[in-house]
């Protein structure tokens, strides 16, 4: 039996500008390439050549579960075929990668992991919120707001403005999380901000405190929502209007060609 390899692959927050390398390598090779829900299809689109399969899990609806997910890797692998598992941003962060390399290292299939650009990082960033910076945060915090379970254990015990929070999956229960932080003393002015669909064309932020988090309303469309609560958050004023995707790339080819 000839067996095939399987590929990891961060998708990074969505422009294909920000994959890295090895991630186009893969996609180009592959010959199936199993995606998740917030892939974008430009992304999607490098991997040419290969069957792409959804096997996407969005808010409670999942296209397969994470055992038949498993099982098709290891399956496709041991035919033979060079697999990409897809992921937005990294596939080690919130995006159950780890539990994909435990399934194949138990059966024996070769593996390898792609970090991504994950979005607990870029989506900031790309609204110009620096998630450390000195004077203001000196670490972060990432957590899941999609459960209690999930954000209470860590964000119950840290104190006021100890670390910059960001919350992945956390736009549904924004008015727990915010109340949460608040009962343990945060500031009501502390600084927050809810990034939609960053790295793509519908990208938006909404910025506000922690008092009007709760009440926020977003915008219609299932877009993807990153939270970020923290002094950083004014930084998104003065370097939120950085140069956008495109005229980033213009002013770079502009320099090249000097
Ligand atoms: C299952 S988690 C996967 C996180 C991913 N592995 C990473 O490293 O970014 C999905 C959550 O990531 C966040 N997310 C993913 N893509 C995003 C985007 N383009 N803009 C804002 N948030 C995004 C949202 O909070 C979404 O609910």
């Amino acid at each position: 039996m000839t067996s095939g390899f399987v590929s990891l692959v961060g998708a990074g927050p969505g422009d294909p500008s920000l994959l890295t390398r090895r991630a186009v390598l893969r996609l180009r090779r592959a010959d199936l390439v199993l995606y998740d829900a917030l892939v974008s299809k430009e992304v999607l689109a490098i991997a040419r050549r290969a069957h792409r399969f959804y096997v996407g899990k969005r808010a409670g609806r999942h296209a397969l579960t994470q055992e038949a997910i498993n099982a098709l890797l290891i399956r496709a692998a041991q035919r033979g075929r060079r697999v990409v598992r897809l992921k937005a941003g990294d596939p080690f962060v919130l995006g159950r990668g780890g539990e994909e390399a435990l399934a194949l290292q138990a059966a024996g299939v070769p593996y390898e992991v792609v970090p991504g650009v994950t979005t607990a990082v870029a989506a900031p960033a790309l609204a110009g919120i620096p998630v450390t910076h000195r004077g203001l945060a000196t670490g972060f915090v990432v957590v899941s707001g999609h459960d209690e379970s999930a954000y209470g254990p860590v964000l119950g015990h840290l104190p006021p403005r100890a670390a910059t929070v960001v919350v992945l999956m956390g736009l549904a229960r924004r008015a727990e999380i915010a109340q949460l932080l608040l009962d343990r003393e945060w500031s009501p002015t502390t600084p927050a901000a809810v990034l939609y669909a960053a790295g793509t064309p519908e990208a938006h932020t909404w910025t506000g405190d922690l008092s009007g988090l709760g009440a926020h309303q977003p915008p219609a469309g299932d877009l993807p929502a990153t939270i970020v609560i923290g002094d950083v958050v004014t930084l998104a004023a003065k370097l939120g209007r950085a140069a956008a995707p495109a005229e980033a790339a213009q002013a770079q080819r502009a320099v090249q060609q000097r």
